[in-house]
């Protein structure tokens, strides 16, 4: 297997397999992808595009297998994503299986992370509603396709990067919701319905001037379609507590999304599967400070302690609307803003 970290070693393979011409020195830029893979962009003078590997380093042999799985399941699912969808994907161009890589279209230079313009206050209603769609049109799709279920069987990534992480890890941090998390975890691993994406975040959604780029295939499984709206959502309702003055827009854009979404959802019930991802949305808030990868972007101890109370009350109270949650999350979030009366 290649080192494509290594460029005298990547620029002969990009020149033996004539990605690149033989007399041309392409520029390459290191994305800065996770610890697991390494994110490339290589341009040459007619094109650009981005190669994904998984990370060449000495690793246990579990590990390993895990991240070589890893880029299958990436570039089978970018592939998946590419026929529904195929306008809000980068282009899949090859998997070079030998190698643990796969390479698809670059997004232009300009191209900006959607995550960044959400916390700069740049809350744009028609981003959101086409990423619910294209969630709603693949869900869809998967859910009626048997091919789709034999190619993403397997939910080892999913509960390695997700469920541990995230949810098991909350449940040692909060006994008294450990029976709630069981039962949610036992939901979304037994209901095998459709293709989940898994990371369906916008730090994985390129917004370039007239397109955007879902990224970031790794953890897609045939599993609980609550988990894709809910890790989405999470996101919103994470802004409005970072941002309170701009709570009532990330939350409206929170609803706009889920209704998008549920309006064109065909293969299940739109308000028991909105019951269900409001119950995953609580959860996957509270992980977002009490699980293994706490939000970065969330630091104040009052903010922590917010949206612990707004979690309970979430599952507490048994909320089943994006609706309720936004009414509960407003005027938490208007009373956190309000100088304290004991001051
Ligand atoms: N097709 C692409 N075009 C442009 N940039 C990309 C592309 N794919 C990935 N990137 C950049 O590389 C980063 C990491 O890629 P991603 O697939 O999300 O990997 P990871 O699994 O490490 O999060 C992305 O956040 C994005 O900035
Ligand atoms: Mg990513």
């Amino acid at each position: 297997m290649i080192d494509i970290t290594d460029e005298t070693v990547l620029r002969r393979y990009l020149k033996d397999r004539l990605l690149v011409p033989a007399d041309e020195e392409p520029r390459i830029v290191d994305l800065k992808g996770g610890v697991s893979c390494q994110v490339l962009l290589v341009e040459t003078r007619r094109e650009s595009f981005v190669l994904k590997q998984a990370c060449p380093k000495l690793r246990v042999q579990e590990d390993w297998f895990s991240d070589m799985t890893r880029v299958k399941i990436e570039q089978d699912a970018l592939r998946y994503y590419q026929k529904v969808v195929p306008d809000l994907v980068p282009h899949f161009l090859f998997y070079d299986e030998e190698n643990y890589l796969f390479a698809m279209e670059a997004a232009p230079a300009g191209a900006r992370m959607w995550k960044d313009l959400l916390l700069r206050g740049s809350i744009d209603f028609s981003i959101a509603l086409r990423i619910a769609s294209a969630l709603a049109k693949v869900h869809n799709a998967a859910a009626a396709d048997q091919d789709a279920w034999r190619t993403f069987a397997d939910q080892k990534i999913f509960i390695e990067l997700r469920i541990d992480p995230y949810l098991r890890r909350t449940a040692t941090r909060h006994p008294s919701l450990k029976k709630r998390i069981d039962r949610e975890v036992e939901r979304l691993l037994e209901n095998r319905q459709t293709l989940v994406h898994g990371d369906y975040s916008p730090k994985n959604v390129l917004v370039a001037d007239d397109r955007l780029f879902i990224l970031d295939f790794e953890v897609a499984h045939i599993g609980d379609p609550s988990f894709d709206l809910a890790f989405l959502t999470n996101h919103f309702l994470l802004k409005a507590v970072k941002n309170k003055e701009w709570a009532p827009a990330y939350l409206a854009l929170m609803q706009s999304t889920a209704r998008a979404y549920l309006k064109e959802i065909l293969f299940t019930q739109a308000d028991r599967l909105e019951a269900d991802t409001i119950r995953t949305l609580a959860l996957l808030f509270l992980a977002r400070v009490d699980g293994k990868s706490p939000a970065e972007y969330i630091t104040d101890d009052a903010d922590k302690g917010l949206i612990r109370t707004l979690s309970y009350q979430i599952l507490g109270d048994g909320l089943s609307t994006f609706d309720q949650v936004a009414t509960l999350a407003c005027d938490a979030l208007r009373a956190a803003r309000a100088p304290s009366h004991d001051a």
